[in-house]
Formats: structure tokens, C-alpha cells, sequence
């Protein structure tokens, strides 16, 4: 049935209702129409792929004991836990006709992956963040726990277990990755005040001072923001033509708008659902001596991560105007160049110095790829669980075999296989990665 304009207007008690109210009253109805049946528990809307439907599956074993997946008519049926999976799972939009929590968040963000603050920084390589959410509800983690991403990135991993309330772990060779990841974990504890003063004119003083090298707040968060602010806006003219016409403090502030829509939006989330955010612990470190990152032995209830695809990615490279910056005004001591020797597969090994640097990199990284995979194992508790998500890179026409070497390397590390799902990058722009491996494993 067809609702009308009229009728829409009539259900508003103002006689003179503003567009959002009446644009309210329409959206009402079409959640309704939405489902078959207001009493349906309902895929995500983006769901389309087999792994999709693998990762529900998954996401669901780990959250409640008993349930049915109908693929065809896109429902499912369970019985208990109703109120506890409403809260966290990714994979559905509707839990008997009520919306889920992530189905909110991503709606009042307008997009399943750049909610919250994940969106902050264009990181390469980094996860999707309901990946991560699907791999801590299927390994059940609760507030008691404690996850561990040695690979960190920008943070996928911390940020989701933070809106979570889970504890987690991030470690990284890559400080930029770490100012972004810890970025993540101290805006939500910014007050409103300090996005709202700043005006036009207070954030066209602020590129110029960034432009100068002087630091721009007291505040150390507020500080970190503006700079990473100020490199994507200078990154994104390095690369392209298209924001000539905005000039660089247009897009500057434009970007520092979005950010401050992010912040908006995510304390009126943790308000309504009461979400008391856990903030992560975010070190620098190498994953290849988690024990003198003071990671001990037996510590860590679960490990999601990725380690760096084999070429496909210059992690570094990508983040020089901000190496040089950083480094230009102290703020960063090692080089773009050092941190990139620590980088796995990166570093020279003396012993294979006469050989060819290509042949060289390649062993170098199936080795330090092999030394974390037993690193990680190690800190893992007994039952702990662990998911590695790798792809194949592409070399001269060759394909790297990371994804096998990978699962070698786990079984070798004493680690017990419980899954394996394959996730295919349909609309990935690098065609030399076809798809990634979500590798599971219990210790
Ligand atoms: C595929 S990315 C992970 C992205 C992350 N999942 C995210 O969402 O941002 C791989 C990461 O491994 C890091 N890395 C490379 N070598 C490392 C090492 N030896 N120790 C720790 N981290 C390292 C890189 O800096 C990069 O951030």
C-alpha cells in the first residue's frame, strides 16, 4: 500500500512541518515495508556473497547455541539471547523486527564501513571493521577479555573492540599507523566544546600555523588531529586534480567537518545505547619480539590480524609528506627508511647480501612471516583464538603461496585449525590480490 503525501503530512501534529519531519514519517513506513513480516530477524542489506553468508554462520555459532539460516528468504530463526546478539552482531539488519545495534550505527553514518571513527585516515591495506566485529562474536569475547592485533594498522582491530567495551592490545612498527589508532581511542573522550569553537576562521589560522610548523593546540589529541587532518589534505592533492577548485584549505576544512560529524555521531551512539567505550592500549612494537613489547606468555584471549600482503602495499611510501613533516619538527625520530627496515620482508639480511634484493625480500618475509605466526601462538592462552587474514600477492606473474604458507606455519606453531573462509575483493581496484583467506585457529 502506497502512503500518501497527505497522510504523511497528517500524522505530523505541526501544521507547518519541516522537511526532516516529514521525511521521518516516510522513513517510518518503509522500515515497515522492508520485511516480510514485522516479526522477521533479517540479513544485512549489504550481504551478497558466500562469505558473507559464511561469516553469519560463523558470527552466529559463536553467539548463541541453536539457529537456522534461511538463505533463500534472507532470515534466520533462534530462540534465546534475543536482547545480547541484538547488540552485536554485524550480520543482521533486524532481530524480529527490532533493528540491531550495528544496523544503527551504520545507518547514522550512512555506510557499513566508515562508521564510528574508522573512516579517520586513508590507512592502506586496513580491515573491514564488521570482519573484525564477526570475528569477536564468533569467538564470544567479553568485556574480561583481552585481543591482541600485532599488526594494528590504523586500529580496525582496537577501535572495534573499543566500541565493543572490549580490551584490546594494538602494536605496530608504523608510528603513523599508531597516532591514527590512538586518535581513535581518545576523540570519543573529547568534549563537543572543543570541535564546536572552532569556526571558519579559527581553522583557516590553524592550516596557515600548520603550514609554518607550529603546533596548533595545547591539546595533544586536538594537535595530532589537525596534523593528520593537514597530510590527507595534502596527500589528496599530490594525487589527484579533482579539489583544485576547493584550494587546500577548502578540503581541509571540509575534512575536518567530516571528522567533526564522526564525533557528533558517535557520542549520540554511545548515549543511547549506554556504551561505556574501552579504550585500547596502542604501543609501538615489532612483531617479531612480542616479549619485548611486554607481551607475556599466555596472556592474550584472541589475536585478529593481518600481516603485510607481500608488495602489494608501500605501507610507508604511501605516508612521506608526513615522515618528513614529523621528522622536520621533532616530533618523530626515526626515518621513513629506518621504519621500512623493520617492515617484515623489508630488512636486508646480511647473510643473503651477494644474493638478488628481490630473491632476498622474499625469503626474508616467509621467515619473519614464519617468526610471528610462532610469535603470536606463544602469547596466546591455551583454548585462545586466533584469526589471520592473508591474500596471495602477484609477482611477475607468479603468485605467491602466503595464504598455504601461512596455515603451515600455524599448524608447525602447534595451533588447531577450526575454519577457513574465503572473502573475494569483487570490487578491489588491484587486481594482483583476487581475494583474502580468513584463517581460524584455537591454541
Ligand atoms: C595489512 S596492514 C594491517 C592493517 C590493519 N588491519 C588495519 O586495519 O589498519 C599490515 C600492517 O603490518 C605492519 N607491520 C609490518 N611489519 C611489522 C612488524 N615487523 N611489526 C609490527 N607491525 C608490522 C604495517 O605497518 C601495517 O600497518
Amino acid at each position: 500500500m502506497e502512503i500518501s503525501q497527505t497522510q504523511v503530512i497528517k500524522t505530523i501534529s505541526k501544521q507547518y512541518p519541516c522537511l526532516e519531519e516529514i521525511l521521518e514519517e516516510y522513513s517510518k513506513e518503509t522500515d515497515k515495508k522492508v520485511s516480510n513480516n514485522n516479526s522477521d530477524t533479517v540479513f544485512g542489506f549489504w550481504m551478497q556473497t558466500l562469505a558473507d553468508l559464511q561469516l553469519l554462520d560463523l558470527e552466529l555459532s559463536g553467539l548463541t547455541t541453536s539457529y537456522k539460516i534461511n538463505s533463500i528468504n534472507r532470515t534466520v530463526k533462534f530462540n534465546n539471547d534475543e536482547k545480547y546478539i541484538r547488540n552485536r552482531i554485524a550480520h543482521l539488519d533486524l532481530i524480529k523486527g527490532k533493528p540491531t545495534l550495528y544496523s544503527f550505527i551504520t545507518d547514522l553514518f550512512g555506510d557499513t564501513n566508515a562508521y564510528a571513527f574508522h573512516n579517520l585516515y586513508p590507512y592502506k591495506g586496513k580491515f573491514y571493521p564488521r570482519v573484525v566485529r564477526t570475528l569477536i562474536n564468533a569467538f564470544n569475547l567479553t568485556p574480561g577479555d583481552v585481543i591482541l592485533d600485532p599488526y594494528n594498522g590504523c586500529g580496525t582491530t582496537t577501535h572495534e573492540a573499543s566500541l565493543m567495551g572490549i580490551n584490546s592490545i594494538g602494536l605496530d612498527i608504523n608510528p603513523i599507523g599508531n597516532i591514527i589508532s590512538e586518535l581513535k581511542n581518545e576523540l570519543p573522550f573529547v568534549s563537543e566544546k572543543e570541535f564546536d569553537k572552532l569556526l571558519l576562521k579559527d581553522l583557516q589560522k590553524i592550516y596557515k600555523l600548520l603550514e609554518n610548523r607550529k603546533r596548533t593546540h595545547k591539546n595533544l589529541t586536538m594537535y595530532k588531529l589537525m596534523l593528520m587532518i593537514y597530510f590527507d589534505t595534502l596527500d589528496a592533492f599530490t594525487r589527484t586534480s579533482r579539489y583544485n577548485r576547493k584550494g587546500k584549505i577548502g578540503l581541509f576544512v571540509e575534512k575536518f567537518n567530516y571528522i567533526k560529524g564522526c564525533h557528533y555521531k558517535i557520542k549520540e551512539f554511545l548515549k543511547k545505547f549506554n556504551i561505556e567505550i574501552k579504550k585500547a592500549k596502542i604501543q609501538k612494537g615489532n612483531v617479531l619480539d612480542l616479549q619485548k613489547a611486554d607481551i607475556k606468555k599466555n596472556s592474550i584471549d584472541a589475536i585478529i590480524t593481518s600481516p603485510p600482503y607481500y608488495f602489494s602495499l608501500d605501507y610507508v611510501g604511501k605516508d612521506e609528506i608526513a615522515y618528513k613533516y614529523l621528522n622536520e619538527i621533532g616530533f618523530l625520530k626515526e626515518t621513513m627508511p629506518e621504519i621500512k627496515n623493520l617492515y617484515l620482508g623489508m630488512r636486508i639480511r646480511d647473510n643473503l647480501k651477494d644474493k638478488k634484493i628481490l630473491e632476498n625480500k622474499v625469503i626474508t618475509y616467509f621467515d619473519d612471516l614464519k617468526k610471528s605466526v610462532f610469535e603470536m601462538a606463544n602469547v596466546l592462552k591455551k583454548r585462545g583464538k586466533i584469526a589471520i587474514v592473508v591474500g596471495d600477492s602477484t609477482i611477475y606473474s607468479k603468485k605467491l603461496p602466503t595464504t598455504k604458507k601461512t596455515h603451515n606455519y600455524a599448524k608447525d606453531a602447534g595451533l588447531k585449525h577450526i575454519k577457513t573462509i574465503f572473502n573475494p575483493l569483487l570490487g578491489a581496484r588491484n587486481r594482483a590480490i583476487r581475494g583474502e583467506s580468513i584463517l581460524i585457529y584455537e591454541k
